[in-house]
């Protein structure tokens, strides 16, 4: 039994030696087949060079020998050449051409011009906007109540620019500055459209975020703004986020490139481009911006006079005009609207045209939310006094910097919001300045007795 275990054994270890002998002979008639293999492949890619390098030589040599082929061959590589630059460049001017008539640039908010484009994507837009290009206003004023002296001067401004426009003249870029919402937006629009010319509006703030692309899109505004053939009106709505002293910390690389291709656009009088900046904080700009502003025209809160205007005019607009139309359910009593409005004037004292206008939005709202639609002079009365506590919330909230950066530096003597507050008529003496190319500071303004009134 055991012997037989032996031989068990040996014959499974004699089996295994043969197994592992004819796996290493194996592997060497392996080893000699690819090193066959890759010589073989070695001459043939050797041959193939050779051959190549013949054909390339003899074709070479044939052609240098032969100069009529030689002269064939460079003829007509530089045709190609020529072909190809010829091709990228007029595509790349046809685009250019194409996308400054077409399309209106990125940064431009809002513009008068019509467009391809946009006449595709809004048709009805297009044709509302092109019949208010048609009825020009006879009067740039018409809707925006300022005091009579800031009043003469923009009617001044007017004219000049829309007879600028007619003789071809060079047009005088403007400043409107002042605290918010007191009408440099609302006016600027309505200059362009009396002017005829066309008008884009722009957003400084738009311009920082765009970082590298910033340069290239002014760049394409004014592209832009030299195809038209009325002229444009540029308009820089917020203009101290964009064209901010370069030498400020707090202005990136971008933005610094960005205004250096504005001041490079800017730096002769045009006769296709006026440019109106407004801001709030025009201390900000940069010495370059001051000097290519032309004239600066200083907007200021209403006095009680243009108080007293404007919120007839929103109580016309927003409470008469509706009820009288019928159509919605709004009914006023009958009581002085006059007497209202004189007395809502003396109440909202230091608030902006903005502030009016909305007071309006609410009266109109109180109504529609009452049960029988009905507004009363008591509600006009208290809806009044609530924006008037929100409004010196709000200016209770502006921390000292802001008061004197936001022009309003008689906010910092503010009483406080329990005590009764004087009438601050020092912000109705508008001042139409001409540009002094100065940097400007905030300044607190004197009252001066006020003109009679011109109303219409
Ligand atoms: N002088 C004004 N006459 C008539 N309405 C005015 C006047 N000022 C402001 N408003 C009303 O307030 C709204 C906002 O005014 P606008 O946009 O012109 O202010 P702004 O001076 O440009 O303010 P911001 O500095 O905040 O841009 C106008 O659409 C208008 O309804
Ligand atoms: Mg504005």
């Amino acid at each position: 039994m055991e012997l037989r275990e032996k031989n068990k054994l040996k014959a499974i270890e004699a089996e295994a030696r043969a197994k592992a002998k004819a796996d290493r002979e194996n592997r060497d008639i392996t080893l000699e087949q690819i090193r066959l293999k890759a010589a073989e492949n070695r001459v043939t890619i050797l041959e193939s060079i050779k051959t190549a390098g013949s054909v390339v030589g003899s074709g070479l040599n044939a052609l240098v020998t032969d100069w009529d082929k030689t002269l064939a061959a460079a003829g007509g590589l530089s045709l190609l050449a020529l072909g190809i630059y010829t091709a990228k460049g007029a595509t790349s001017v046809t685009a250019r051409f194409i996308e400054a008539r077409i399309g209106k640039p990125t940064l431009v908010n809002e513009t008068s011009r019509f467009s391809l484009l946009e006449a595709v994507k809004h048709p009805i837009l297009t044709i509302s906007k092109a019949i208010t290009n048609f009825r020009k206003p006879s009067d740039a004023l018409a809707g925006v109540v300022l005091a009579p002296n800031l009043e003469r001067r923009l009617r001044d401004i007017a004219i000049a620019t829309k007879n600028t426009r007619i003789n071809k003249g060079f047009y005088r870029n403007l400043l409107m500055y002042g605290p918010p919402g007191t009408g440099k937006t609302l006016f600027s629009k309505k200059l362009a459209t009396h002017s005829g010319m066309d008008y884009a509006i722009l957003t400084g703030g738009d311009v920082a975020p765009m970082g590298k692309d910033a340069v290239a899109a002014i760049h394409k505004v004014f592209d832009w703004a030299n195809t038209s053939r009325k002229g444009v009106l540029l308009f820089i709505d917020e203009a101290d986020a964009f064209l901010r002293k370069r030498s400020s910390e707090r202005i990136s690389e971008d933005l610094r490139a960005a205004l250096n291709a504005f001041l490079y656009r800017t730096s002769d009088q045009s006769n296709r481009i006026m440019l109106v900046l407004a801001s709030n904080t025009p201390q900000q700009f940069d010495s370059a911006i001051n000097d290519r502003l032309d004239k600066m025209i200083e907007f200021g809160l209403p006095g009680y006079e243009e108080r007293e205007r404007l919120i007839r005019l929103y109580f016309d607009k927003f409470v008469l005009q509706p009820a009288s139309e019928g159509k919605r359910r709004l009914n006023v009593d009958q009581f002085d609207y006059g007497a209202l409005c004189s007395n809502l004037a003396t109440r909202t004292a230091g608030m902006s045209g903005r502030a009016l206008s909305k007071l309006g939005v609410a009266w109109q709202a109180a109504a529609y939310a009452s049960d029988d639609g009905r507004l009363t002079e008591q509600m006009c009365i208290s809806i009044c006094d609530d924006a008037v506590k929100d409004h010196r919330q709000k200016m209770e909230w502006l921390s000292n910097e802001e008061k004197t950066r936001s022009m309003m530096p008689y906010l910092l003597d503010l009483p406080p919001l329990d005590k009764p507050e004087n009438d601050f008529n020092n912000s109705n003496d508008e001042v139409v300045q001409e540009a002094t190319k100065t940097p400007m500071k905030a300044k607190k303004q004197k009252s001066v007795p006020k003109e009679p009134e011109t109303e219409k």
